[in-house]
């Protein structure tokens, strides 16, 4: 029995989704966090060389793959693989990365989204209007997250709450589809997340030199801090693999998001053209808003050396206290405070909706159960993980998700990939199927990059983190006594989780196996 699959509505609106997905919080708070940690200019160059041999690549793999799987009615990577590898029985075990991969990082994701949503009320309502300084606005998010004292808030209820909320929206979107949930969302989001980012910048670009003792600390200082290349840091292979670990979670590649996004489009639709509009979309927004709205603002008011301090002391504080602050120092900061944590949630949203996805599209495609079915057992099973991430927020529990959903399994995922596409599939079948309908040619020298360079910097990466990382990680040596037992339950549970991941795509192989020898 063929089963009629979703589809996107136009093709915009699959460019919009996807350029959804990749903008989001990564590009408004990740991105300048990172790039002010390690120094501003330092982490342009390793940033600008993975974009061009990591970022596009990959881009364009995955909407390849993605569409060709759709072909074969597999949305997400177990099929994919298969269809792609047919005599290989364990390649479709690969896949599983590409469902667990997007599930682990909505737990997390959605949950910080809701702390942006929280925000822009407070913000809206002056509920941190009067706090002047760093240490009272960041006591003021510690309190919400339930990790210090009660002076503003209670309990984590508000936080609770609002988390709810930004959970019920999710759910919503995704239940309505693809074309009714997802495309519509993005096409109304993304124009009016670009109206709060210029409206942002353009207030950030008139703020003058606030701190009359130091001229130099203005907008334009800001941007010489991001832009001026410093070649020393080239030597540093922390800022390579932190620039590479950014590239693909802000262009949402080496995860499985994109393939399941590209296997709603048809046979002939264009990915070159499509692939490379949402990867420099998303580039816009961040290298361009994103970093033209916290980093000059936190450079106006705090100068060179503070802004590096604050954000190495954790990945929110430009985000949640320093930009606040900076914008409480400003007429109408309840409506600048509102712009930015509004664009924050929508970045947020549009992000999150493409997370949860791939679970989805995984029971509709290969356990035929429908959309309406697979988006509640899907909201039952991702409501009952986000529990840990928040009650444990304080335990690291948030920082051990990321590095796996967010950092490890997306060089691991990204390597598969690259690997089945330019040698099992073939580098020359693989130029004609990245070419089929397309509107522009990839240029050729990218036969080159994705055969031989791709592969091996990922190779590279990886070697070097296993060579410099992989005891201190597996023996939790940075990790505080205290918070080494949440630490250990945290991987016993994604290991579990995974494994009943792999279970799934098993059942369901058998399955299958079953239906075709009753059709024969
Ligand atoms: N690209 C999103 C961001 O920059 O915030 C995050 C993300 C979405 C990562 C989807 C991975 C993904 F599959």
């Amino acid at each position: 029995m063929a089963k009629i699959r979703d589809s996107w509505g136009t093709r915009l609106g699959i460019i919009m989704a996807v350029a959804g997905s990749a903008i989001g919080l990564g590009n408004f708070l990740r991105f300048p966090a990172k790039a002010a940690s390690n120094g501003g200019g330092a982490f342009m160059i390793p940033y600008f060389v993975s974009l061009f041999l990591l970022g596009i690549p990959l881009m364009w793999i995955e909407w390849t793959l993605g569409r060709y799987g759709g072909g074969f009615e597999h949305g997400t990577a177990p099929g994919i693989f298969h269809s792609l590898w047919q005599k290989n029985r364990f390649i479709k075990y690969f896949g599983v990365i590409g469902i667990f991969g997007p599930l682990v990082i909505f737990i997390y994701y959605i949950y910080i989204e809701s702390w942006t949503l929280a925000y822009s009320f407070f913000a809206l309502f002056g509920k941190y209007a009067q706090l002047r300084d760093q240490a009272a606005m960041q006591n003021f998010l510690t309190n919400f997250q339930g990790l210090g004292n009660d002076q503003y808030f209670e309990s984590l209820g508000w936080a609770y709450f609002f988390f709810l909320i930004t959970f019920i929206l999710n759910i919503g979107v995704i239940y309505h589809g693809i074309k009714g949930g997802i495309e519509k969302l993005c096409k109304w989001a993304m124009p009016l997340l670009f109206i709060f980012a210029i409206i942002l910048m353009v207030r950030v670009f008139t703020l003058g030199s606030p701190d009359a003792a130091n001229p130099g600390w203005n907008a334009l200082g800001g941007l010489g801090f991001l832009w001026n290349p410093d070649f020393s840091a080239l030597k540093s292979a922390k800022v390579w693999l932190e620039a590479a670990g950014q590239i693909f979670f802000t262009l949402s590649v080496g995860i499985g998001v994109i393939l399941t996004y590209a296997s709603y489009l048809a046979k002939g639709d264009d990915v070159v053209l499509s692939g490379l509009t949402a990867s420099s979309t998303n580039e816009l927004a961040e290298v361009i808003l994103g970093g033209s709205i916290i980093i000059p603002a936190a450079f106006a008011f705090f100068g060179p050396v503070d802004i590096k301090t604050i954000a190495q002391s954790g990945v929110f504080n430009l985000g949640f206290v320093t930009m606040p602050l900076v914008l409480n120092k400003l007429p109408f900061a309840a409506l600048f405070g509102f712009c930015w944590f509004g664009l924050l949630f929508l970045a947020g949203i549009t992000s999150s909706v493409s997370l949860a996805q791939p679970a989805v599209a995984f029971l509709e495609d290969e356990f035929d159960i429908n959309r309406k079915k697979s988006v509640s057992i899907f909201a039952s099973v991702a409501f009952i993980l986000c529990q840990p991430a928040i009650f444990f927020l304080g335990r690291g529990v948030v920082d051990e998700l990321d590095f796996w959903g967010g950092t490890f399994f997306l060089v691991i995922f990204a390597a598969i990939e690259v690997i089945l596409f330019a040698w099992v599939f073939g580098m020359e079948r693989a130029w004609d199927e990245i070419h089929k309908g397309a509107d522009m040619r990839v240029p050729k020298i990218y036969k080159f990059i994705i055969k031989y360079i791709t592969p091996l910097f990922l190779f590279f990466i990886l070697g070097m983190w296993l060579w410099q990382e992989w005891l201190p990680i597996i023996f939790m040596k940075n990790i505080p006594a205290a918070n080494q037992p949440f630490i250990l339950m945290t991987r016993i549970g994604l290991l579990a989780l995974f494994l009943i991941l792999g279970l799934l795509v098993k059942i369901a192989w058998m399955r299958k196996k079953k239906q075709m020898q009753r059709i024969r």
